[in-house]
């Protein structure tokens, strides 16, 4: 086991240390018998952090809208879930609002303009482990400050400090660490002192209950709020990136980060039944292979099938196992490669990827193409979702990578700086931390945007909201997105519960099937016999959703994942 693998099981254990299922039902009356999550009558946020979503949820309250308290829950991640919440990163946002009009936002990081395809090999042509993950090398441009400007210029409502000035005092008064994010900061010590060639403010030894304060993120969002997205950009604050960088031997110059721009996108839409999907589009992988993922099961009766029963893990198994294999080949950042967008997207094709599907035997991987690769599942991006009272919505994942990211530290400004640049395929056909292989769609050049799985997504029902959600959990992004939407919209589940059901992966290659906590051992006998390759463990855990679904009678549910500390608030 090698050392990323034992410390993504640790991390895996430490965090489902946290799970219990629970559900919370008072005051209401139980819709369909389900197992109700908090409710509220018009407006929620619903985060990895308490803190984060009151604070989001607090700015809904005032009267600002959804991207307002994007904005106000983004920067609290920052400060009270420093392992992914970031600025020093970038992400992905889709919107709905209450017209019903749809968006997307990519504020994806970006390669350095001094990247080189090889960076990451040595002179033999191999890949020098862990180059692409950790230290300066690994960051990508950072897009999340571009981001939150861009979406407050166009569609924010309250002055740009009234959302930040509540991250600053957080970051002044400091938060109070759960177990898990004491146990977590514990675990790095030596990698941040590692990458940062100096002992840095966090690293000290952690109790649950211990307070955290960040005087220097604070000064650093006093600076944002005075001077603007370019402070970031071009101002103090790049210069302490860009000297920090350039003093641990990596690449990213002035020059990238005043290059840096977030870009509208628009987001991939496409019907499932009476259903409409709105998703992040390229250079996310998550809307399309979503799309693959409905119209490959489409033409199944799936509610028959029972739910996370036998023939309904081998149907997803083998959706997934196709998708995923098209993932590889031909997604990347759009501004770079031409994606074969239609194909991928019509009935027809995939339809036909399923032809060679059978109940009887699994479709060996090797036979829709080639590798051997293993899997490492983690939970280190962050997912939000958000409906204000006005009826719009927002969906956010952003993430640093890694935990930690790349552990660089900006020290004077209080903030990590992501590892994004292994989402890039260091070399055709040898997989990333996540066991995803890239080919040349995904190669690295100059300003190209890795190819993600982050799947921010909104649903309708019959053209009205529906559901908010997403996930962190690298390559199980998607099948967990895939899953938490069949439960509720297949398996007539509450948010809460779709949210906090088992869930299983398969992503083409390696050729197993991964699966959380309590599955039927006799199903895996089964699967055995039919060529399947599953695999399982107490402490696995697959994707941290947060979601929000609008019940019939118009109240939201929040899904707060309990596999982590998440929280939804509301009103
Ligand atoms: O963009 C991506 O797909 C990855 N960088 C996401 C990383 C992630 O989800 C890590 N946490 N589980």
């Amino acid at each position: 086991m090698n050392r990323n693998t034992k410390r993504s099981l640790l991390l895996v254990t430490a965090l489902s240390c946290f799970l219990m299922l629970f559900t919370q039902c008072k005051d209401v009356k139980i819709e369909d018998a389900v197992k109700r999550g908090k409710l509220a009558d018009s407006a929620m946020v619903v985060s990895a952090r308490q803190e984060a979503s009151a604070i989001g949820a607090s700015i809904l309250k005032k009267g600002g809208n959804a991207f307002d308290a994007m904005i106000a829950t983004d920067l609290s991640l920052t400060v009270s879930y420093p392992v992914a919440g970031n600025i020093g990163g970038g992400g992905f946002m889709v919107f709905r609002d209450h017209k019903g009009k749809t968006g997307s936002l990519d504020f994806r990081e970006k390669a350095p303009l001094k990247a080189h395809r090889d960076m990451y090999l040595d002179e033999n042509g191999e890949i020098i482990p862990n180059k692409s993950r950790f230290g300066a090398l690994a960051i990508g441009v950072p897009g999340t400050v571009a981001g939150l400007f861009k979406v407050h210029e166009k569609y924010g409502s309250l002055p740009f400090a009234d959302l930040i000035n509540p991250a600053i005092e957080l970051a002044k008064n400091g938060f109070v660490l759960t177990s898990g994010q004491a146990r977590r900061l514990n675990y790095y010590r030596d990698d941040f002192r590692k990458a940062n060639g100096d002992k840095i403010y966090l690293d000290k030894e952690w109790f649950e209950g211990d307070t955290l304060k960040n005087p220097n993120l604070a000064s650093t969002f006093e600076r944002i709020r005075d001077n603007g997205r370019d402070e970031f950009y071009s101002g103090t604050t790049a210069n302490m990136i860009v000297n920090h960088i350039n003093k641990l031997g990596g690449i990213i110059s002035l020059q990238d980060l005043n290059k840096y721009s977030a870009v509208w996108r628009n987001p991939i839409e496409f019907n499932y039944k009476s259903y409409t999907m709105i998703s992040m589009p390229p250079p996310s992988s998550g809307g399309i292979c979503l799309e693959q993922l409905f119209k490959s099961i489409e033409p199944f009766e799936i509610k028959g099938l029972g739910h996370n029963s036998e023939k309904y893990v081998q149907l997803l198994t083998e959706t997934e196992r196709r998708v995923y294999a098209d993932r590889a080949f031909f997604l990347g950042d759009p501004d770079f490669v031409t994606i074969p967008l239609d194909t991928l997207r019509s009935k027809t094709y995939n339809e036909r990827r399923m032809s060679s599907f059978s109940w009887d035997n699994a479709t060996p991987s090797s036979e829709v193409s080639h590798g051997d690769i293993e899997i490492i599942e983690s939970d280190q991006t962050t997912h939000y979702s958000i409906v204000d009272s006005y009826g719009n919505a927002v969906a956010v994942t952003t993430t640093l990578n890694g935990a930690y990211g790349s552990k660089v530290y900006v020290e004077e400004g209080g903030f990590f700086l992501n590892n994004e640049m292994d989402d890039l395929s260091a070399k055709a056909g040898i997989p990333n931390m996540f066991g995803l292989i890239g080919a040349e769609a995904n190669a690295i050049e100059p300003e190209k945007r890795m190819l993600s799985s982050m799947t921010p997504t909104i649903v309708e029902k019959d053209g009205e909201l529906l559901m908010v959600v997403g996930s962190p959990g690298g390559s199980t992004i998607i099948t967990t997105v895939f899953q938490t939407i069949l439960n509720v919209i297949e398996f007539d589940m509450g948010m809460s519960e779709a949210v906090s059901s088992s869930r299983f992966h398969h992503q083409w290659l390696p050729d197993e099937i991964v699966f959380e906590r309590t599955f039927d051992t006799l199903a895996f006998q089964n699967l055995r016999a039919k060529g399947y390759n599953p695999r399982s463990g107490e402490s696995l855990i697959i994707g941290k959703v947060d979601a929000i679904l609008v019940l019939s009678d118009g109240k939201l549910e929040g899904g707060a994942d309990q596999r982590g500390d998440d929280a939804a608030e509301g009103f």
